[in-house]
């Protein structure tokens, strides 16, 4: 049984205490958060006792920590977990500068202990049967992957403020499954994007639509969307063309009726976010941590995937700002020591 011990009772906090209070090979055995009513009710509702995240982090009966506090305290509370020798689950992003999240994985690398990236939608049986397919070769040699990724709505612009702007808090996901999909980074990368959702987003700083274009050593392009706003729910598509066919992976609707009148053809729209959509991926993910925890084999994601896919919303960043495509290794280089 994984004792596990759970930093940040907030929205995506509480998923994983269901997750970890639900599997078998898991027990809740603590739970804290700066907000002590926060922690408090999660804790009434999933189990465990209410602590602070240093006690948890130093309580030797406690053999793995779920980090789901703000992003800006990941790389912190990572590097005091693992120093404490304990096993860690992180949400992405690893950090919001990619410097501090090469000095976290180094810190990391002297420790032995294992840490996994909260990448869920790897997870997601939808897109985790594409990518089997596609690396099977059902299709050919993959050339073109289109992924959309709309929210229903955008944030409060509280959060906007604190989230590192539109790449590397929701981009960052896409990123990822990019790497995921096609099992490399791309070469260059070239970002556009506007504020139309809600002009206090961009009065923040910050965009809340953009595109981004990605191409590959062997020539390969990859294409990503991004807004803040789908009226019709959470859009969560991908396409993956190959020299043999495509793949595409739909959106999960609310239900499966679909009604054929003399005025059209309609159906339902997309589960609402990413609560009702990815509950089975944020499942599938805490199974394959528990899965490699106890195993002792390698992490099914890892620090290094977090680095690339912050890489690649810092190399987004700076051609959106510039204008101009920008080279990854531009972007890694420096920084990598
Ligand atoms: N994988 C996903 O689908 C997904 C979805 C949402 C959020 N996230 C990520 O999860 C993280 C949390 O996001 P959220 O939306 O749940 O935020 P949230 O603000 O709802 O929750 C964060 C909680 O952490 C608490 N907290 C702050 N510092 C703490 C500390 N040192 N120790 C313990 N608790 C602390 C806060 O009081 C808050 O309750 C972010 O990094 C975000 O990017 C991932």
């Amino acid at each position: 049984m994984l004792r596990v011990g759970l930093l940040g009772a907030g929205r995506i906090g509480r998923v994983h205490a269901q997750t970890i209070s639900a599997h078998p090979q898991s027990r809740l055995c603590a739970v804290s958060d700066a907000i002590s009513d926060a922690a408090e009710s999660l804790a009434a509702e999933q189990g465990g006792r209410v602590s602070t995240s240093d006690d948890i982090i130093a309580d030797p009966s406690i053999d793995a920590i779920l980090i789901a506090t703000p992003t800006d305290t990941h790389s912190d509370l990572i590097e005091a977990a693992t120093q404490a020798g304990k096993a860690v689950l992180c949400e992405k992003p690893i950090d919001l500068n990619l410097e501090r999240a090469l000095a976290c994985q180094a810190a990391v690398s002297n420790t032995d202990q294992p840490v996994m990236v909260g990448f869920n939608r790897r997870f997601d049986p939808s897109f985790s049967t594409l990518k089997t397919a596609a690396d099977q070769g059902e299709i050919g040699t993959p050339e073109m992957l289109s992924i959309t990724s709309f929210d229903p709505a955008p944030p409060p612009v509280s959060y906007i403020k604190v989230s590192g702007g539109l790449f590397r808090d929701m981009m960052i996901h896409d990123f990822d499954m990019a790497n995921y999909l096609m099992g490399r980074l791309p070469v260059q990368i070239s970002a556009v994007g506007s504020s139309l959702v809600d002009p206090e987003i961009g009065r923040a700083g910050d965009v809340d639509t953009a595109v981004v274009t990605m191409t590959y050593a062997g020539g390969q392009i990859a294409v990503i969307k991004n807004s803040r706003r789908a009226v019709y729910g959470y859009d969560q598509r991908i396409e993956v063309l190959g020299s043999g066919g495509m793949l595409q992976a739909q959106n999960i609707l609310e239900h499966a009726v679909v009604k054929s009148t003399a005025d059209g053809v309609t159906a339902a729209k997309p589960t609402y976010f990413f609560l009702e959509r990815y509950m089975p991926a944020y499942r599938a993910e805490w199974d394959a941590f528990v899965q490699a925890v106890q195993a002792g084999s390698a992490m099914p994601v890892t620090l290094e995937d977090g680095v690339a896919a912050l890489a690649m919303a810092e190399a987004a960043t700076r051609s959106m700002q510039s204008g101009q495509p920008v080279a990854i290794e531009d972007v890694l280089k420096p920084v990598a020591k």
